[in-house]
């Protein structure tokens, strides 16, 4: 058998049709979705209602080890391999601006470990009327379209990493944070231009707010670099937008993606989003 990808009309983004998460897929389904996953950088699954934490689980180890969330109100009981994502839980857990007038997080998942996430997948449990989209932004796009001299800096540079950075954002945004002390470890440096391990091609790798500093470099030059890079590689014409069903389930490959939660309202209708989060198991390799 083969799968379905529909690729419509966006630059990154495809959905997969046939493919149920309630089951481990065999080898060749499993590289169709690997391959698929490098090409179009995330994949929706639609119709997933019926998956349980367990299928969820399975489904995500045939693709690499899991991460457990060191977040310890923010995992299902039972299970610490599903982070929890939205307003349900003890405090909310979100990854986006307070307003539609904030700025966006632009991410990759655990760039800030030092073993970060090479894929995630996030399933919709429940999901408000209005609000808490997601974006997404094409990586390859953003470097391939660098002038020629920016290009070859980009080459050259290595980004810190740093939790404060995602955690200051999160105060910024009215949300405590106290309770996550337990995540503030030591920042990691990583190549701003990673070498996609499938197939080499070049992609940015950094974020926002999470990437604090740049080798050699001080606080407040990385800080405006880093502002005009999100502006270039995160503009609108490299994006898909996913508009959340009940049962969606979503891919992304956050070696070549970056992500950002939009707003919705914190004490409205339910938002629950189940994460699972595969680890990073290839080195992180510059290229040029
Ligand atoms: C995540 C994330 C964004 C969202 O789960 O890693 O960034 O829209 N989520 O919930
Ligand atoms: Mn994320």
């Amino acid at each position: 058998m083969s799968i379905t990808v529909d690729k419509s009309h966006h630059t990154i983004g495809a959905v997969v049709y046939d493919v149920s998460l309630s089951k481990v897929p065999k080898d060749i389904v499993l590289g169709q979705i690997e391959d698929a996953l490098e090409e179009h950088g995330v994949l929706v699954f639609p119709k997933q209602h019926a998956v349980t934490p367990e299928q969820q689980i399975a489904f995500s180890l045939a693709l690499g080890p899991l991460d457990v969330t060191d977040v310890d109100y923010a995992f299902l009981p039972d299970h610490p391999e599903i982070f929890v994502v939205g307003n349900t839980g003890e405090q909310p857990v979100t990854f986006s601006p307070a307003d539609e007038n904030g700025e966006l997080e632009w991410h990759t998942d655990h760039i800030h470990l030092a073993v970060p996430a090479r894929a995630s997948l996030l399933l919709a449990k429940a999901v408000p009327p209005i609000g808490g989209d997601t974006l997404f932004a094409c990586m390859y796009s953003a470097y391939d379209t660098l002038p020629p001299d920016q290009q070859i800096l980009c080459d050259s540079l290595e980004v810190v990493n740093d939790v404060s950075g995602l955690l200051s954002y999160l105060d910024d945004q009215g949300l405590d944070t106290e309770t996550r002390n337990n995540e503030r470890d030591s920042p990691v440096t990583w190549p701003l231009v990673r070498a996609h391990p499938r197939t080499g091609r070049k992609a940015l790798y950094f974020g926002n707010q999470v990437s604090v500093g740049i080798v050699g470099w001080t606080d407040g030059e990385a800080k405006s670099f880093i502002s005009q890079l999100t502006e270039h590689a995160c503009a609108p014409t490299f994006q898909y937008r996913h508009k959340w069903q009940v049962g969606d389930a979503v891919l992304w490959d956050n070696r070549r993606v970056l992500h950002a939660g939009t707003p919705y309202d914190l004490a409205g209708a339910p938002r629950e989003m189940h994460r699972t989060t595969i680890r990073e198991t290839e080195k992180i390799r510059r290229v040029g």
